[in-house]
């Protein structure tokens, strides 16, 4: 008996390490707008919470912008002479990886940030209940966090059940 309860124990740890961890998100800055002119980033950001490990992807005509990463100072400003890092690759859909907890100031240098071409955004630690490996959290909450493993987990014990009558 008690072996047998090691064994579901086993399986149990398997079914639930096997389910991936809510993958990170990968956000299109202004949505279907886009990196352009016209849009209040802001705004767009305002109900958006940003965790490390997701992306920002922008995607703008890149004849015109490009993507600065600046500090507050130059944000608040527009000041595109000393920008911490240059995004612009060339092709107008530029990823960052947002995988540092602190605040990111991007601007679009060529006069746009003037016209509100600027995005500030912060990056939060994922908190650990819902975004939690878990593989680190324990089985049974975890387990309850996830409706959708618990008909498997019966599914698996049913079938348990069914080859130990057979044997
Ligand atoms: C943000 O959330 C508020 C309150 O739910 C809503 O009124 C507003 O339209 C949302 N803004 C955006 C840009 O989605
Ligand atoms: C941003 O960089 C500029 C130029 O290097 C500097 O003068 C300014 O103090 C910096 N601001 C912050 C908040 O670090
Ligand atoms: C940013 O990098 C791109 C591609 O290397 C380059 O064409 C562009 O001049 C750079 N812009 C700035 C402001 O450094
Ligand atoms: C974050 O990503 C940048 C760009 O890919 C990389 O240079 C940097 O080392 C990364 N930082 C951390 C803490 O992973
Ligand atoms: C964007 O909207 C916010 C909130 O309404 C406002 O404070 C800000 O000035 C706007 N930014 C631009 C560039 O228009």
């Amino acid at each position: 008996m008690e072996k047998r309860l090691l064994t579901l124990a086993a399986v149990l740890f398997a079914v639930v390490a096997v389910v991936p961890e809510v993958s990170a998100t990968r956000w299109t800055v202004g949505s279907k707008m886009g990196w352009t002119t016209n849009v209040n980033y802001t705004i767009w950001a305002q109900n958006i919470t940003f965790y490390n490990g997701d992306w920002l992807f922008f995607v703008y005509d890149r004849n015109q912008m490009n993507v600065l990463e600046v500090n507050k100072t130059d944000y608040e400003s527009c000041n595109a002479d000393h920008p911490l890092k240059n995004w612009t690759r060339g092709a107008g859909r530029d990823v960052v990886p947002l995988n540092v907890t602190r605040h990111y100031y991007f601007i679009s240098g060529k006069g746009f940030c003037y016209g509100g071409m600027k995005l500030a955004v912060r990056v939060e630690n994922p908190p650990p209940p819902p975004r939690a490996s878990p593989v680190k959290s324990d089985a049974p909450l975890s387990i309850l966090n996830r409706p959708y493993l618990l008909p498997a987990v019966f599914a698996i014990g049913a079938m348990w059940d069914a080859f130990v009558h057979l044997w």
